[in-house]
């Protein structure tokens, strides 16, 4: 029997070196080297430290993934790389990379969309995508409420933040608390010993006026400024801040948000199959409240493992595989890198 093609995948939008490689949805290697604690200190991602790191991270991590999945570079059938949104000069490093391979090899290149990616990386653990499906695209950057009909070919956007991505504000409240960066996993982490109603701080864009124009739209911004606020006043009142508390009560506040919009949503489209993807998809508290609130509605939900929610090469790994799959034209070998690439751009 003849097997499926062999996909290497590089990821390396943010801070991640990402080198995942597939055998369609058999996932083989996911290696993944993180500059993230030379970004700590300043509490965000310096776009030139993570370029510089992508350049001496690439060869060696390349080189573990192929020895974790037991294979030469030679076996490989087809390359993918994420070629946009992201960072520029990090996407540049990955793009190369990836180019160079494919020159060197003789093989087919897929420059995708690491939004996509972080869809299509389910496959690997719960197999082929329901279509259609609704997404709900949680991370550093984005927070989106997509319908995805066929990942390889295009997925529609229903709605998206208007200022603050779901993680970004993770990671601001956290600093607000005095958490390290990236604040996601220490507020996750924390919150498990606080009392979720603490404080009630509000969920940006339910109000009814809100929904006519912003239904499935996301706002942050005003939760971060209020929980900011709350933690002034109480130093300013020389009291202590309660951080499991004030970590659980925003943290509720961010998933019942994520949750109701993603359920209002799927049920307007008539889905039956919500996914959840992203780094903040990792989240303890939104994967628990997803199942629970999906389950009365008769909603299906799929999380991958929280180590594929965040930036990893075996998503676009997953996603070429899924090109190669479906008989999509590869990328031209100039294919360009996009730091705004959107959406609704799935393939270069
Ligand atoms: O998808 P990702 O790895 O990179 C981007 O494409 O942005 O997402 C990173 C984001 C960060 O903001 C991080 O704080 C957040 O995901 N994150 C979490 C958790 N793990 C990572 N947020 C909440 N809870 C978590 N357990
Ligand atoms: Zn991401």
């Amino acid at each position: 029997m003849k097997q499926e093609p062999l996909v290497l995948g590089i990821e390396t939008s943010c801070d991640e070196t990402g080198v995942g490689i597939v055998r369609g949805h058999t996932l083989l290697a996911d290696a993944v080297a993180s500059s993230v604690e030379e970004h700590a200190r300043f509490g965000g991602v310096v776009p030139e430290v993570a370029s510089r790191a992508h350049l001496e991270a690439m060869v060696p991590t390349i080189e573990r993934a192929c020895d974790t999945a037991g294979i030469a570079l030679r076996d490989v059938d087809a390359i993918a790389v994420t070629n946009g949104p992201g960072l520029a000069g990090a996407l540049l490093v990955g793009v190369a990379a990836a180019k160079a391979l494919a020159l060197g090899l003789g093989k087919p290149i897929y420059g995708v969309n690491h939004l996509a990616a972080h869809i299509a990386v389910d496959q690997l653990e719960h197999g082929a995508l329901p279509e259609p499906c609704l997404a709900l695209l949680v991370s550093g950057g984005h927070s989106s409420l997509l319908k995805v009909t066929d990942v390889t070919a295009g997925v529609e956007p229903l709605g998206a933040t208007i200022d603050d991505a779901a993680g970004e504000a993770f990671d601001k409240v956290a600093r607000l608390l005095g958490l390290p960066f990236p604040g996601g996993p220490h507020i996750d982490r924390v919150a498990r010993e606080g009392s979720s109603v603490y404080v009630d701080f509000p969920r940006g864009l339910t109000a009814r006026r809100d929904l006519e124009r912003h239904r499935f739209d996301f706002s942050f911004s005003g939760l971060k400024t209020a929980v900011a606020r709350w933690v002034e006043a109480r130093e300013r009142a020389g009291e202590p801040v309660p951080v499991s508390d004030v970590a659980a009560s925003f943290q509720e506040a961010v998933c019942d948000v994520l949750v109701r919009k993603a359920l209002d949503a799927a049920a307007s489209q008539g889905i039956e199959d919500l996914l959840i993807g992203g780094g903040v998809a990792a989240n303890s508290r939104l994967r628990a409240m997803a199942e629970e609130r999906a389950s009365r509605l008769g909603i299906r939900v799929r999380v991958p493992r929280p180590g594929l929610c965040t930036d990893n090469g075996a998503m676009v790994a997953a996603l070429g595989s899924e090109m190669v799959a479906r008989g999509r034209t590869p990328s031209p070998l100039d294919l360009p890198a996009d730091s705004s690439l959107p959406v609704t751009s799935v393939l270069a």
